[in-house]
């Protein structure tokens, strides 16, 4: 639980975890920093993020300024697509995280980051959670595919499938890439919320870019604490879609005969985009970067 947000500490999560995000509680501070991490996302990510980011943004009014009212927020989000966001004190388990998506529901924390840190993150906040993933809940399909990733994250944990779920999420609802006629833009929260992250993603030499493939991401293990070393790009949120209907069951069972893979592999019948120098990683990183400070 956010240490820094008395409003969350002093509430009683209901049995799935959710509490008020009693937004009248926000202080000018809290809704400043919202407002200065947006105008700064805004500058970096034109030309950059996928369409469908500037679109959800603007149908759900997140660009009015100020830490979003979720009240305001659900009324338009729940007409477009039926979705609602709900408000979590922080990291919840597996199940109780697939049961919202399942039904519709995204969890977002009600803290915002410090103002004189606005990089460093201990936690999902609330500008990556609303800013970073809210948006792409206004488009049809990409609101299917996150309903079915939701179905098919309760039914992995019958297989014992949840690290493999957990690589799907990662490298798609995170950190995924996707090709439009503009050319490749990126449509991962994790990315569309990161300064740094956004201009690295497309632009550095270091990391791999390789085509989504189903099998192949949830074989491949993931940086959890740094830039990725391979993002996967696809051509369509329908294609995402596609991936996730198939029935799991055989690949289930053939994913443990498999090898794992490790973040930088790059494997036979990978459609590989770019094959990175991986020079970010080998020099150590956002560690080499915090070190020389
Ligand atoms: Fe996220």
């Amino acid at each position: 639980m956010p240490v820094n947000d008395p409003v969350v500490s002093a509430q009683t999560p209901n049995a799935d975890m959710t509490i008020d995000q009693k937004w009248d509680l926000y202080s000018s501070e809290e809704h400043a920093i919202w407002t200065t991490l947006f105008e700064r996302q805004m500058k970096i990510l034109k030309g950059r993020a996928a369409p469908e980011h500037f679109k959800g943004l603007e149908l759900l009014n997140l660009n009015e300024g100020g830490i979003p009212d979720f009240r305001r927020v659900n009324e338009k989000l729940e007409k477009l697509t039926g979705w609602t966001v709900v408000t979590v004190p922080g990291l919840i388990d597996e199940k109780q995280f697939y049961e919202h998506l399942a039904n519709r529901r995204f969890v977002s924390g009600r803290f915002i980051r410090d103002g004189h840190k606005l990089d460093y993150l201990p936690e999902p906040d609330i500008f990556h959670d609303v800013f970073g993933h809210v948006p792409l809940l206004t488009q049809p399909v990409f609101a299917d595919y996150m309903e079915a990733y939701g179905k098919g994250g309760l039914r992995s944990l019958e297989f014992d499938t949840i690290k493999n779920m957990a690589r799907l999420y990662w490298y798609t609802v995170e950190f995924g890439l996707i090709n439009t006629p503009e050319g490749r833009r990126i449509y991962g929260a994790g990315i569309v919320s990161s300064k740094a992250e956004s201009i690295f993603c497309l632009e550095a030499r270091s990391p791999n870019r390789v085509h989504f493939d189903l099998e192949r991401v949830m074989r491949t293990d993931y940086r959890y604490d740094d830039f990725q070393q391979t993002y996967f790009v696809i051509d369509s949120y329908e294609e995402l879609m596609e991936a996730t209907y198939a029935d799991f069951a055989p690949l289930y069972e053939r994913l443990p005969t498999l090898p794992e893979l490790k973040p930088s592999d790059i494997i036979e019948g990978d459609k590989v985009y770019t094959k990175g120098t991986q020079e970010y990683a080998r020099e150590g990183g956002l560690l080499a970067e915090a070190e020389a400070v």
